[in-house]
């Protein structure tokens, strides 16, 4: 029996000043603010600065997690970053968010890439790391740069996505049955196609003729991806609860993958749970990838609404097809 668990110390989150609005954004290609917040509820998405990288955003939002934690850069001995933007192919971006911010040599730094599944698949990694007892202390971190790889042509992605970092700091507990209860995740490689940069990895080094092409950005089906996504949201959530012999009506907070808002409402009623159960920020952030789930937990938590007790249920998926759920006690 576990004496032992992984709690949250603390939360942080970061956004870059410049936002996008649906209006601005139907100057350069042809949308409107009508047509996008009716089909994904987006209003507004936060842009990265010319120079601001993943890493310096993980930074921002890492100080501010530390901070609520009341801990230090010398208190981390393991740091993952997830991502889809890593600064370089390599070295890993967990690596300048060491330097950059100041955690010892002796932590272990590396990056994971489970694409807007990553921040879960990330908890589910360091949890299991940290009970090992080989980790003391963590800095789990979602950051993403979206603009850097969307092509700001194609109307039917560009409006979608947006930039920011979302983190928490990780330690354990000898009071057991507190923190993060449980984990679940899961992959369905089979739909690797629906959401996927074609070019520049290994398989397809960058060519001038690739580069004109545009296939170093991000192409999407997005309705197939919808309907995957509502049902992998929608059994992840329910596999979890089940696990842990929970209703829904016993989580007091669902935090859900930001893509679009009705993915979000799709899967509020397949739960039967009804939406003021559910944390929703997509309106002003759009889908920031990994960091979607740390950013919205971060804000939640600020805003209040959860409570010593309550119980926490994270869920998201993305591209790969990769899924998770974790379930938080606080
Ligand atoms: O983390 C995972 C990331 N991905 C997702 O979560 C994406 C999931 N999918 C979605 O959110 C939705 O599929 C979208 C919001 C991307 C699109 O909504 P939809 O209701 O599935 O629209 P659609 O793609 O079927 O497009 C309908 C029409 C098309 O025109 P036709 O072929 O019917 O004439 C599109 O060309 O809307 C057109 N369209 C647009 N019109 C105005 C596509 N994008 C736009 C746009 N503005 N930005």
């Amino acid at each position: 029996m576990a004496t032992s668990s992984c709690i949250i110390l603390g939360t942080g989150a970061y956004a870059p000043a410049r936002i996008l609005t649906n209006d601005e954004l139907s100057k350069t290609v042809e949308t409107s603010d009508e047509w996008i917040i009716t089909r994904s509820g987006i209003r507004e998405r936060h842009i990265a600065a010319p120079g601001e990288n993943t890493s310096d955003m993980a930074v921002t939002a890492a100080k501010a997690a530390l901070a609520d934690a009341k801990l230090t850069a010398a208190d981390i001995d393991l740091l993952v970053v997830a991502t889809i933007t890593p600064d370089l192919l390599m070295p890993a971006t967990a690596c300048f968010v060491q330097h950059k911010l100041g955690v010892p040599t002796q932590a272990a730094c590396f990056d994971l890439n489970a694409a807007c599944s990553g921040f879960i698949y990330a908890l589910d990694t360091v949890s299991a790391l940290l009970l090992s007892g080989r980790y003391k202390r963590a800095l789990v971190i979602g950051a993403e740069k979206l603009s850097a790889i969307v092509d700001w042509q194609d109307r039917a992605t560009c409006m979608l996505f947006g930039d920011g970092a979302g983190e928490v700091v990780l330690g354990v507990s000898d009071q057991p049955g507190v923190g993060i209860i449980g984990t679940k995740l899961g992959a369905a490689g089979a739909n690797v196609d629906l959401l996927y940069i074609p070019k520049g990895g290994s398989n397809a080094p960058a060519t001038p003729e690739s580069i004109a092409a545009g296939d170093h950005f991000m192409k999407m089906k997005g309705k197939e991806v919808f309907k995957l996504a509502v049902r992998a949201m929608d059994e992840s959530a329910r596999d979890i609860l089940e696990q842990h012999g929970l209703r829904a009506d016993q989580i007091g907070l669902v935090i859900p993958h930001q893509a679009n808002l009705r993915i979000i409402e799709a899967v509020s009623q397949y739960l039967e749970l009804p939406m003021d159960r559910f944390f929703v920020n997509v309106d002003r952030y759009g889908n920031t990838s990994s960091a979607s789930v740390p950013i919205a937990l971060d804000e939640a938590r600020k805003a209040g609404r959860i409570k010593p007790g309550d119980i926490t249920l994270l869920v998201a998926f993305g591209a790969g097809l990769t899924y998770g759920s974790a379930l938080i006690r606080w």
